[in-house]
């Protein structure tokens, strides 16, 4: 009874192991070290860890049935005060963990004090980041879904909608707007793909390992592996404490998801530049100048483009933290928080965002095709044409430039050239050059001459689309 006075005024001074020392700990180093005004973030997920690790420690007999029931009311109770904004966060306390069970020890008396028994802070917190890191990408793979569901709507209804595609960000052959969409498509599923694998070495259960080295308590890790939904457990208690080789995997396949988003940014900002006006963002996602009044800005693609840098600081952090550590755990880890929310945080917003806006672009086709029709788009399809007579390609190339050259001096398309004048301007290949040559120089011919698997043709686009929406069902 007498300790448990000591240690609740320990715990009101926020001191829990003073004992030990003979001042206080200095304000300035309590504000450095404390990461509640961040972690408060695991609460609810440090409960539900809690809970499954009393659940053990009472089923093994470690702690009695009577305390287990206690610290279940307890922790409900606390569940609540969070969950309605009243739980009072102490700064003193230092983290999310010793707060919560200072308020289960106020609420509940020695049981409270009791949970912590065959567990550590540091097994706890690598504990609650995988459970909260694992929900997490659990939404992050349903928003990615519906993004990639909103470009496969948006490439459907432009299978056939041409513009040109670019090398070098100049006109180089035509593209179906479908086929475009769809190799971000790619990119989206591959980013699914990364946040699977990635989950699988999340879902691994460090509780157990203590402080480092294990317990010596009798205790279970297999129940709480399954109480909380892990797949397996951490079998090394060092590495268990210590490891963040998941959180760095994470954000470097987050870095990789608004890598994507930026590459995107960069096309729409383009393409919505008056200059080139391929499409339109609606209103509700762009912003006006304050000086200029005819300004519609793409603010939302060029905050992601700019939000990418943000993410890739924070994988850069986050390698950076862990590669001079020994084992085992260091406070160091404590500054894996806030890359690792921040992280989560932008790439959830910007997906949602970007599934929105993707959903309502105006799309502007005769812009498309009108700048398809410039800058010779077609003019590898006339060397195809003239390999398929019987040319070797290189000839054929030869040729063609010739014909370009022809028609930038005299300010003009190739299929504006008739046949006479085509056969007149190359002699040495005009007995190969018929009337069918023009279907070859349309847009249209040369999409859908591109028509197996991977090309740029309507009919493998609407195939693609098929297969694409199999994959976001499974
Ligand atoms: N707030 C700490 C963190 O985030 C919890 C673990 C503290 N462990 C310790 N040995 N000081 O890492």
């Amino acid at each position: 009874m007498r300790q448990s006075v000591m240690t609740s005024q320990l715990y009101k001074k926020g001191e829990i192991w003073s004992a030990r020392f003979s001042e206080p700990i200095s304000s300035l180093v309590k504000r450095y070290t404390s990461s509640v005004l961040f972690d408060t973030r695991l609460a609810l997920i440090d409960i539900e860890g809690s809970l499954a690790h009393a659940a053990m420690l009472s089923t093994q007999g470690i702690i009695s049935k009577d305390d287990g029931v206690a610290i279940l009311k307890g922790m409900e109770q606390i569940r609540g005060e969070i969950t309605r904004g009243e739980f009072e966060w102490q700064l003193d306390l230092e983290d999310v963990h010793l707060n919560i069970e200072a308020r289960l020890t106020a609420l509940i008396g020695d049981a409270g004090k009791k949970l912590h028994t065959g567990r550590s802070r540091n097994d706890q917190v690598a504990t609650d980041i995988r459970l909260w890191l694992r929900g997490e990408i659990d939404k992050i793979i349903n928003l990615i879904k519906s993004f990639r569901g909103a470009l496969l709507d948006l490439a459907e209804r432009h299978a056939d909608t041409i513009l040109p595609g670019f090398t070098h960000l100049q006109v180089a052959q035509p593209v179906t707007f479908g086929h475009h969409l769809l190799a971000y498509v790619e990119m989206f599923t591959r980013d699914t793909e990364r946040m699977l694998d990635c989950r699988k070495r999340v879902n691994q259960l460090p509780l157990g390992a203590a402080a480092l080295a294990g317990t010596s308590y009798p205790i279970d890790r297999w129940q709480v592996a399954k109480t909380l939904g892990f797949d397996s457990i951490c079998t090394n208690s060092l590495d268990a404490v210590s490891d963040r080789d998941f959180a760095i995997e994470f954000t470097a396949a987050a870095a990789l998801i608004m890598s994507h988003f930026s590459r995107l940014s960069e096309e729409l900002v383009l393409w919505m530049s008056p200059m080139v006006s391929f499409i339109d963002l609606a209103d509700r996602f762009c912003t006006g100048s304050s000086i200029m009044p005819q300004k519609k800005n793409p603010d939302v693609p060029e905050l992601a483009r700019g939000k990418a840098g943000r993410v890739n600081g924070h994988l850069v952090a986050l390698l950076t933290l862990m590669k001079g550590q020994p084992l085992a755990y260091n406070k160091d880890n404590q500054e894996d928080k806030e890359p690792l929310i921040d992280t989560v945080d932008t790439v959830i917003n910007t997906l949602r965002i970007f599934t929105e806006m993707i959903a309502g672009i105006i799309v502007n086709p005769s812009m498309m095709r009108s700048a398809a029709l410039r800058g010779f788009s077609t003019a590898t399809d006339l060397a195809d044409y003239l390999v398929k007579k019987g040319l070797p390609f290189r000839d054929a190339h030869e040729a063609v430039s010739h014909a370009v050259r022809i028609c930038i001096d005299e300010d003009r398309d190739l299929l504006d050239l008739n046949l006479e004048k085509l056969r007149t301007e190359l002699p040495n290949i005009a007995h190969l050059l018929s009337d069918d040559v023009f279907d070859y120089l349309t847009l249209e011919g040369s999409v859908a001459s591109r028509n197996h698997i991977g090309g740029t043709a309507p009919e493998q686009v609407r195939a693609a689309i098929i297969v694409a929406r199999t994959m976001l069902s499974t």
